[in-house]
């Protein structure tokens, strides 16, 4: 869990100076596994505001006043939401806050009837053993075998393995010639039971 106190507000697309405050950062986060993404402000600028105006939920994580997280996830089948993204200010990572947003954007998609949460992230720099393979000779076995290429540098699907999802696909060259996107799912069927998360807490309060 993070070292101090955070809160976890929703995301406007008006609202001009929060968005400003994340663009920078964002776009080095992005970088780290899928440089082509979102390479500018400019780009940083458009998907933000595309995250927060579409149907679903985008939420910050604020550590004192700072952002240093921001996530979206909409619906993308009649149970399924899909998460997409997930950045966290690259000199905040490793203290928790990945993990503490990602369970309150999965507390909405549970509150509005998401019975799953579909990921997916790609490996544009090789950091993994999917990286550059001709995949389709096998893909499920390549995807059974998947490791990292360096285990200090890791890559973001052992991130979302770490918080309970399950890896269930790869879509061979889906970004370029070797660059697969790793798809992963969580089952929503059951909150995490000690505490009370997100929209599960708002609907207690609302309970009164
Ligand atoms: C991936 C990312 C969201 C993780 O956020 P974070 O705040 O650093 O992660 P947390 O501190 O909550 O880590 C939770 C767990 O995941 C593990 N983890 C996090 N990043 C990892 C990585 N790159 N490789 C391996 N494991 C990782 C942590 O060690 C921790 O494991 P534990 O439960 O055994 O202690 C963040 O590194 C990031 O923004 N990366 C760049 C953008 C990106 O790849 N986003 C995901 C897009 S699909």
């Amino acid at each position: 869990m993070p070292e101090r106190p955070t809160r976890i507000i929703d995301l406007s697309p008006d609202d001009d100076a929060l968005i400003q405050a994340l663009l920078p950062w964002s776009v080095q986060a992005a970088c780290i596994n899928a440089p082509h993404w979102m390479p500018t402000l400019a780009h940083a600028r458009i998907e933000i505001q595309r995250a927060s105006g579409e149907q679903g939920v985008c939420r910050v994580l604020m550590d004192a006043r700072q952002p240093c997280a921001w996530a979206a996830a909409a619906p993308c089948a009649d149970s399924a939401w899909e998460l997409h993204p997930l950045l966290v200010d690259p000199p905040r990572h490793g203290h928790g806050y990945g993990r503490q947003l990602a369970a309150d954007i999965e507390a909405h998609a549970r509150a509005a009837g998401a019975l799953t949460m579909d990921v997916s992230t790609s490996d544009g720099t090789g950091a993994t053993t999917l990286h550059g393979a001709d995949l389709f000779a096998d893909p499920l076995g390549a995807l059974a075998r998947i490791d990292v290429i360096d285990p200090v540098v890791g890559h973001a699907y052992r991130f979302w393995q770490s918080i309970g999802y399950a890896l269930v696909g790869v879509l061979p060259d889906a970004e370029g010639v070797g660059v697969p996107s790793i798809r992963l799912a969580k089952s929503l069927r059951q909150a995490p039971t000690g505490h009370a998360t997100g929209a599960a807490s708002q609907r207690e309060r609302a309970a009164g």
